[in-house]
C-alpha cells in the first residue's frame, strides 16, 4: 500500500519560511507499532534538559509514570528534565474513557507543550512509548533533538497482544523474565504468557507441594541435538530450577508497572511427568515416573479416575491465584495422551460412572471440574485448542494453535478465542529456508514477512463472532532455546511484526513501510543489547 509512504504530511503550507529540509514522509518517524492517525504539522521542536516533565491530576499510578519517563530520557539521551519549566511534557488521565477508550491515547508535540492525553494511565504509559520513539527517530546536535510538531491519536486494534515464554524446557531466571516484559511492553503488547510448567521441569513454589520444587523442577539430564537424531544422547548435567512466590511477585509487580498482565500456565491433564516423578500417586499406573529428559508427547499424564488428582490442582491453582492477581489462568490442556486412561479401571470408570462416551469427553469432564475451581477462584480459564474436544467448558477462552480451526469453531460457538497458529506465531521456527546458517530450531520456517502478513481475524468466521477474537499471541517454546541470547534471536524481530499485526489498522499494514521503519527499531533494540536477529 503506498497509501502510507504517500500520504501527504498534512501541512497546509509545506515549507514556509525557516523550513529548511524536506518534511519527513510518516515512516521516517520510526514508529512500530504504527499508530492509527498520525498527522505531521510545520515546524520543529527542540526537546532538551530545559523541558520538564508534569501531570495534570493527582491520579496515583501518573507520578510513577511521570518518573519513568524522566528515567527513560536520562538513560536514553541524557536528558534531566525538570519538575517545572514553561517547556512541558504534560500528562493528562481524562477519566472518560469512551473517547480514547482503555489504552489509547493522543499525543500532541507542540512549540511549548507535549501534551500527552488518554482516559487511563495505560494510554498515557503507550502515548510516553511513542513519544520515545520519536525522540529515536528525531535529529540530535549538542543543543537537544528536534522533533516534527505532530498530533496522534492512537488505539489498539486488538485487547489481547500477547508473547509466551516456555520456562519448563529451559529455565529463565526473572532478570530476563523482566528483560521479556519489557520488549513486551515497548511493543505495546500487553499479555505475557508464562508457560510454567512441563514434562521436563516444574519451575513454580507451592507451599503445599515441597516436592515439587525439590523433585518436579529437576531434570538428571538433558537431550543432546535434535530429537529426530538418532540414537538420543544426553549430556549427564542434572538441569533445572524454579520461582520462588516471592520472586514471581516481583514479575508480577514488574509487569503491572509496564501495563502486562501475567497469564501463568500450569499444565494439565498431560505435560505433567514432572509432577508425577514427585507426587506418582497421582499418575494411573502409580508410578515410579522420572522428570523427562527429552521433549515430545508423553504416555504419562494426570489420572482423571482419582478424586486425589483434583484435590491436588485445586490446592495448587488456589496458590497460583493468590500470586498472580490478573483475571486468567491458562491450564495447558494440549496433548494430553488417552494411553493411560484407556486402560485404567478408575478413569474407565468415571467414563462410565459420567455417561460420557469415550477418553476425549473424559478430558472435556476434567477441563470443566477446573474451571469449575477456576471460576470459585475467581478466574477465567483459557486452554489450549484441544479443550475443544469431547466438548467445550462453558465460559472457557481457546488458545487456537493448531491452524486457525479450533479458533473459529469457538468463535462461532460463541467463545472468546486468542489465535496464535504455528504458522504465523510460533517463533521456535527457522528464520530462514537456509538453515545451516541458523542456530538448532525445532523445525519449520516462519519469516518475519510471514508473520506480518498474519491476520487474526479469518474471512470465514461468522460476521457476528468476529468480537469473539480477542487477538493473538506469539510463543517461544525453549527445546532448542537455552539461552537469554538464544530466545532474543528467535522472538525479535518477529515480535515487532506480531506486535503490528495486534496494534495497527489492517488497512495500513504495509511490510515495505514497516521494514523502513525497523530500521529505528534495530536501533533501540542495539541500545538495549538485544541479540536480535538482522534480516536478509
Ligand atoms: C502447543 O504448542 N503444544 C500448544
Amino acid at each position: 500500500m503506498q497509501k502510507l509512504r504517500n500520504i501527504l504530511i498534512q501541512t497546509t503550507l509545506l515549507c514556509m519560511i525557516g523550513c529548511n529540509s524536506e518534511p519527513p514522509t510518516i515512516d521516517d518517524l520510526g514508529l512500530v507499532p504504527l499508530p492509527a492517525s498520525i498527522s505531521i504539522n510545520k515546524g520543529q521542536t527542540l526537546i532538551n534538559s530545559q523541558w520538564a516533565v508534569t501531570q495534570n491530576n493527582g491520579h496515583k499510578d501518573l507520578n510513577s509514570l511521570k518518573i519513568m519517563l524522566s528515567e527513560n530520557l536520562y538513560s536514553d539521551y541524557g536528558l534531566s528534565v525538570s519538575d517545572f519549566s514553561r517547556k512541558t511534557i504534560n500528562l493528562n488521565v481524562i477519566e472518560d474513557n469512551t473517547f480514547y477508550g482503555e489504552e489509547g491515547y493522543h499525543l500532541t508535540i507542540s512549540n511549548k507543550t507535549i501534551q500527552i492525553n488518554a482516559g487511563t494511565p495505560n494510554g498515557i504509559f503507550y502515548g510516553i512509548q511513542t513519544f520515545r520513539q520519536l525522540l529515536d527517530s528525531g535529529k540530535k546536535s549538542s543543543e537537544g533533538i528536534q522533533i516534527n510538531r505532530i498530533v496522534i491519536k492512537d488505539n489498539p486494534r486488538f485487547q489481547w497482544r500477547g508473547m509466551h515464554l516456555d520456562v519448563g524446557r529451559h529455565f529463565f531466571d526473572i532478570e530476563f523474565v523482566k528483560r521479556y516484559i519489557d520488549y513486551i511492553a515497548m511493543h505495546k503488547m500487553n499479555i505475557f504468557h508464562w508457560h510454567l510448567t512441563e514434562d521436563q521441569g516444574w519451575r513454580v513454589e507451592i507451599d503445599a507441594y515441597p516436592k515439587l520444587t525439590s523433585i518436579s523442577a529437576f531434570r538428571d539430564e538433558s537431550l543432546i541435538g535434535h530429537y529426530t537424531d538418532k540414537p538420543h544422547q544426553y549430556d549427564g548435567k542434572r538441569y533445572g530450577g524454579y520461582y520462588t512466590k516471592e520472586e514471581m511477585r516481583e514479575v508480577v509487580a514488574y509487569a503491572q508497572k509496564r501495563y502486562v498482565t501475567v497469564v501463568p500456565e500450569i499444565e494439565m491433564p498431560g505435560h505433567t511427568r514432572a509432577v508425577l516423578a514427585a507426587y506418582p500417586e497421582l499418575s494411573c499406573t502409580g508410578g515410579p515416573h522420572t522428570v523427562a529428559k527429552y521433549w515430545g508427547v508423553h504416555k504419562e499424564v494426570f489420572c482423571a479416575g482419582k478424586e486425589s488428582t483434583f484435590e491436588f490442582l485445586e490446592t495448587v491453582l488456589t496458590e497460583v491465584a493468590d500470586i498472580f492477581p490478573g483475571p486468567y489462568i491458562h491450564i495447558g490442556g494440549d496433548e494430553c495422551s488417552k494411553d493411560r486412561w484407556e486402560e485404567h479401571d478408575l478413569d474407565q470408570e468415571r467414563i462410565k460412572a459420567n455417561g460420557l462416551h469415550d477418553e476425549h469427553e473424559l478430558q472435556s469432564y476434567f477441563i470443566k471440574r477446573i474451571e469449575g475451581v477456576l471460576n470459585n477462584l475467581g478466574k477465567r480459564l483459557i486452554g489450549w485448542d484441544e479443550i475443544l474436544e469431547g466438548g467445550l467448558a462453558p465460559r472457557a477462552i481457546v488458545q487456537s494453535w493448531r491452524g486457525m480451526e479450533g479458533g473459529i469453531a469457538a468463535a462461532n460457538a460463541g467463545h472468546e478465542v486468542i489465535m496464535s497458529p504455528t504458522s504465523h506465531a510460533y517463533f521456535d521456527y527457522y528464520q530462514s529456508e537456509d538453515i545451516k546458517n541458523e542456530p538448532l530450531a525445532i523445525g519449520g520456517f516462519l519469516s518475519l514477512e510471514k508473520v506480518y502478513n498474519f491476520e487474526p481475524i479469518p474471512d470465514n468466521i461468522e460476521p457476528s463472532k468476529k468480537e469473539f477474537i480477542l487477538g493473538g499471541q506469539g510463543n517461544l517454546w525453549t527445546e532448542y532455546i537455552k539461552t537469554p541470547e538464544k530466545a532474543e534471536y528467535m522472538v525479535l524481530p518477529r515480535m515487532s511484526a506480531m506486535a503490528e499485526v495486534l496494534w495497527s489498522l489492517k488497512k495500513d499494514r504495509d511490510f515495505d513501510s514497516f521494514t523502513h521503519r525497523m530500521n529505528w527499531q534495530y536501533k533501540r533494540l542495539d541500545r538495549m543489547k538485544v541479540n536480535y536477529r538482522t534480516p536478509e
